[in-house]
């Protein structure tokens, strides 16, 4: 298993989910045991060291690696998730995505102001939802936050809206 082979089981879908959008589709990786083994072990290496307590998923597909790397890392895991979900007291913000636009909240006892927190998604686009993302960390603590995806849409430049980040890593660039 190398990164080749796992690029290669990332499905293109053309238009979707509009005309012009070629969709990275991750279904098609997740199902494969060794794919999925080879990412989760690739992005635990890249953590293993920084003492990171909590690991922070963005809904839905951040889901995913974000908790196994939670449990890989022995950390907690938090969940960010799209508006009206959370049953407690949330923070709130909205943002703009590749197509569309939503908001994201967190619940207010997530994240301890000590915690050493990875943020991670699946996929780095226009930065709309990692945005958004840092931006409801930011409330939590002073702490600039790790910042981890699977893929990173380089064309499209998200990662010059992270300026809050600490360190931003993608395991695959396209
Ligand atoms: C997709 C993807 C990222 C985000 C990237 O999620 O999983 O979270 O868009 O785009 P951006 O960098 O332009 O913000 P989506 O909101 O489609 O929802 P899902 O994860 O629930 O499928
Ligand atoms: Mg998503």
């Amino acid at each position: 298993m190398n990164l080749e082979t796992v690029i290669a089981s990332i499905r293109n879908v053309p238009d979707f989910p509009k005309p012009g959008i070629i969709f990275k589709d991750i279904t098609t990786a997740m199902k494969d045991a060794e794919v999925l083994k080879f990412i989760s072990d690739s992005l635990y290496e890249e953590y293993k060291d920084k003492g990171i307590t909590k690991v922070v998923g963005v809904e839905s597909r951040g889901f995913v690696l974000g908790s196994i790397l939670a449990y890989k890392l022995g950390a907690g895991f938090v969940l960010l998730r799209k508006p009206g979900k959370l049953p407690a007291d949330t923070y709130k913000v909205d943002y703009d995505l590749e197509y569309g636009s939503d908001s994201l909240e967190i619940h207010k006892d997530s994240i301890a102001e000590n915690d050493v927190v990875l943020l991670h998604d699946d996929l780095l686009a226009t930065g709309g939802s990692a945005n958004a993302a840092l931006e409801l960390l930011k409330k939590f603590s002073h702490n600039p936050v790790y910042v981890s995806f699977l893929i990173e849409l380089t064309f499209l430049d998200g990662k010059k809206r992270l300026g809050a980040a600490k360190e931003i890593h993608s395991l695959i660039q396209f």
